[in-house]
């Protein structure tokens, strides 16, 4: 819907004397048909408004989205740096892009891009990935950690083990992460996290942290294909979700554990990581880009890579891949 139809029409629920606006009122102020006012208010419904509709009364705005703007992640944000720079975008078409491009103009480290919906929001190996209007958190985090960058992999483990943390503090659902960056409940996906980073051979610029959480997602809002994988916390705590609180959480746990890790290194991050970790004894097959190995998750490295014994007893070093779960343990 074109901004300034969706203005007048917000303007007429908010600051009409009546309770009910009239579709022929909505109607004759938009200059629309009434097939057009229908349109429109199903439009504000996809994006989260709820509105009710009464045979010769009209329609009624119930309650407005929750959204995830500066002003809602400000009021009560608990952190130095991580957060206190926000660029905020209702649509974009991927924060990770963003985030890169302000990452090159020198933007302040613990920049945060947030978006209430993507449209060309990415995974790793660059998949889609599904970032609809208001229901989920979609956003990106520039650090400027002073380590070598073969080192960088170890955000990811890091900010999965903050954004589980995040999501028991809110809402006490456990959850589980499958090596390297998947957050999930009772296998399906949750949470999704890619980091990327800007640097020389031996130095970081910038590194970003893109995270994809699945908050209030209906059964309905994923498709045949995504429902057999995904889930969302709504769905798995039968409520809604306030996404700027979780927000807030992930980014204090994700600065505590931050500064902890520049100071005390990646040790105590690993113990925190390997106790919410299903990868690990497991029996797994690691999809890699130059095949595939079957075997057993021994552990983590004390930098992070995943040390996969195969059918034979030979220990491979795994950085990146695909894993699948085997369900004979
Ligand atoms: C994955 O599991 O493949 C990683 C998914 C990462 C998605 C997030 S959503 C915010 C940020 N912007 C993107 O385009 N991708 C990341």
């Amino acid at each position: 819907m074109e901004s300034e139809i969706r203005r007048k029409l917000l303007e007429m629920f908010t600051t009409g004397e009546e309770e009910y606006v009239s579709g022929q009122k909505i109607s004759d102020e938009l200059g629309c048909s009434r097939t057009a006012v229908w349109k429109h208010i199903e439009d504000l419904r996809k994006d989260g408004y709820e509105l009710e509709a009464v045979r010769r009364k009209g329609y009624k705005l119930i309650k407005k989205p929750e959204l995830v703007t500066p002003d809602a992640l400000r009021l009560g944000l608990d952190t130095k740096k991580l957060g206190q720079n926000i660029c905020y975008r209702e649509t974009v078409d991927s924060t990770q892009k963003v985030a890169h491009r302000l990452a090159q103009e020198g933007c302040e480290e613990g920049t945060l891009v947030i978006a209430e919906e993507q449209v060309g929001g990415r995974g790793r190996l660059n998949r889609a990935w599904h970032s609809p209007k208001t229901t989920g958190i979609w956003m990106s985090l520039v650090l400027r950690p002073q380590i070598p960058p073969h080192e960088a992999p170890q955000l990811t483990l890091l900010a999965a083990v903050a954004i589980v943390q995040a999501i028991e503090d809110i809402t006490n659902i456990k959850v589980d992460i499958k090596w390297p960056n998947d957050i999930l409940i009772n296998g399906k996906k949750l949470v999704g996290i890619l980091t990327e980073m800007q640097a020389d051979a031996d130095q970081i610029h910038s590194v970003i942290i893109g995270m994809g959480i699945n908050v209030n997602q209906q059964g309905a809002d994923f498709n045949d294909e995504l429902s057999s994988i995904a889930t969302s916390l709504s769905i798995e705590k039968g409520e809604k979700i306030s996404r700027a609180t979780l927000v807030q959480a992930i980014l204090k746990r994700l600065e505590e554990l931050y500064y902890q890790y520049l100071k005390a290194g990646f040790a105590p991050i690993k113990i925190l990581w390997e106790a919410y970790a299903i990868t690990i004894g497991r029996n797994i097959i690691a999809r890699t880009l130059k095949g595939s190995i079957e075997g057993l998750a021994k552990g983590i490295t004390p930098e992070g890579t995943l040390m996969l014994e195969d059918l034979e007893g030979k220990m491979h070093y795994i950085y990146s891949a695909d894993i699948e779960l085997s369900n004979n343990k």
